[in-house]
């Protein structure tokens, strides 16, 4: 069987790794990952956002399914132009991926359909009426572009906002000049408690859950300074979290249900992976917001654990006759090194050494994430340069591990040593408990 995947970074990488276990790889991707080049049959450098021209090569090597790793993509529509094809797609059309690119939608579907798990929010394309709301909302807000933003839109105020003015004149800025491709904002409450991830695959009515994690937004230690795209994250043997129990977890899995139902209602069927990004609240799981693709981290927690073979669960999604997923019982920690300055300015076109035969010696695993390959040499990017991961009989084993493997990369890098330590996860459990009042 030949398989396209679509996308550059370390989640391609981990897709990559475990659909070539199974099936001939071909990649599409915007640069050369040293990682997917090495797995792939044939790959192509080209724009993930020029979808013809993605068409084209998938025609020419004659694919058989597709796997799309990014939003960008879904969100325009690749799916679409892939199923006309015939070539059958692991991710939604454009109308389902608005789960996750029209965050209005999304909001309204959770009313409409009863689900769980909701917020106080409103959605306005009126500066003025956004203006009034605010005045009136009595809550923390939280400011939301509707559409896309690559992880930089969503502002909090009292954080990223200083006040209620601060957050009005966003508003302005958002709805005046489409940030996000739509002149429309969400305005809702602020959550409070623990964040934590649930990935599943999904055919269309089914919906198959897979260990939960939790990542590290921030980009310093003790979760300081600015919002990255992930910084790394952790999972445990029995699929939960040291603050997340059974309950919480299946209530987290039953909202995703409700949600798919709500899709094939509204728009169709979603077939692909779906991302729920949840907040573990006084009252139980919130929806924080949804993804149509893998994590990034979160997808290395998951998918090295598989023992089903991913390829198969690929075509029962395509299929829609999804079955049951094995995961071994292990902890997993991933910890990513990301260029000196990032996110700001993190320092590109610097030289990278990673030794990755001491690497899997000392039982970790690179994924390659916004890096260059060029005559035999890797460059940074501004982003996220690779990720390390370990697996383990415990948190704290795989963390060990996966902090030893990180003295095999020589660069000008930096990395969050507290991802999976113990004292970390501790201070979760206590924010926890202090909530709860238990
Ligand atoms: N972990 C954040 C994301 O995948 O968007």
């Amino acid at each position: 069987m030949k398989i396209l995947v679509v996308g550059t970074g370390a989640r391609e990488h981990v897709i990559c790794q475990v659909v070539s276990q199974n099936a001939e790889l071909y990649s599409y991707m915007s640069n050369q990952n040293p990682g997917i080049a090495k797995l792939a049959e044939k790959f192509y450098i080209g724009n993930e956002m020029e979808l013809e021209e993605v068409k084209k090569q998938a025609i020419s090597w004659g694919v058989d399914l597709a796997i799309i790793g990014p939003e960008s993509p879904l969100g325009e529509g690749i799916v679409d132009l892939l199923l006309e094809e015939g070539i059958a797609c692991v991710g939604p059309t454009q109308a389902a991926a608005r789960i996750e690119t029209d965050k209005a939608f999304m909001r309204k579907l959770f009313i409409d359909h009863g689900i769980d798990g909701s917020v106080t929010y409103g959605v306005f394309d009126d500066v003025e009426e956004a203006g009034h709301f605010i005045d009136d909302f009595g809550k923390e807000l939280v400011v939301k572009p509707v559409g896309l933003t690559g992880g930089k839109g969503v502002k909090i105020v009292g954080e990223h906002l200083k006040d209620d003015e601060d957050a009005k004149k966003y508003v302005k800025e958002i709805i005046n000049n489409k940030i996000s491709g739509y002149a429309s904002v969400v305005l809702e409450e602020r959550l409070v408690g623990e964040e934590y991830t649930i990935q599943a695959l999904v055919d269309g009515n089914r919906v198959i859950p897979m260990p939960a994690a939790q990542d590290h937004p921030h980009a310093y230690e003790g979760d300081q300074g600015p919002i990255t795209g992930g910084m790394g994250s952790y999972s445990d043997t029995n699929g939960l979290l040291p603050f997340l129990d059974e309950k919480a977890y299946q209530d987290s899995v039953k909202i995703m249900e409700d949600t798919i139902k709500a899709v094939r209602k509204e728009v169709g069927p979603y077939k692909g992976i779906l991302y729920g990004q949840f907040m573990l609240c006084r009252d139980g799981p919130r929806l924080v917001e949804y993804n149509a693709r893998f994590g990034d981290p979160e997808a290395m927690n998951v998918l090295p654990l598989l023992k089903t073979s991913f390829v198969e669960l690929c075509q029962q999604v395509v299929d829609g006759n999804l079955k049951k997923a094995s995961f071994e019982p292990k902890a997993t920690v991933c910890k990513y090194l990301v260029p000196n300055g990032y996110p700001e300015s993190g320092r590109a076109n610097s030289i990278i050494r990673v030794d990755e035969e001491k690497i899997n010696e000392a039982g970790a695993g690179v994924y390659y994430a916004a890096v260059n390959q060029k005559n035999n040499q890797i460059f940074t990017s501004s982003s996220r340069a690779l990720a390390l991961v370990a697996a383990g009989e415990s948190i704290s084993e795989a963390e060990e591990i996966c902090e030893k493997a990180t003295s095999f990369v020589d660069g000008d890098l930096y990395h969050r040593r507290d991802v999976g330590t113990t004292a970390l996860i501790q201070k979760r459990i206590k924010h926890m408990e202090d909530l709860l009042g238990t």
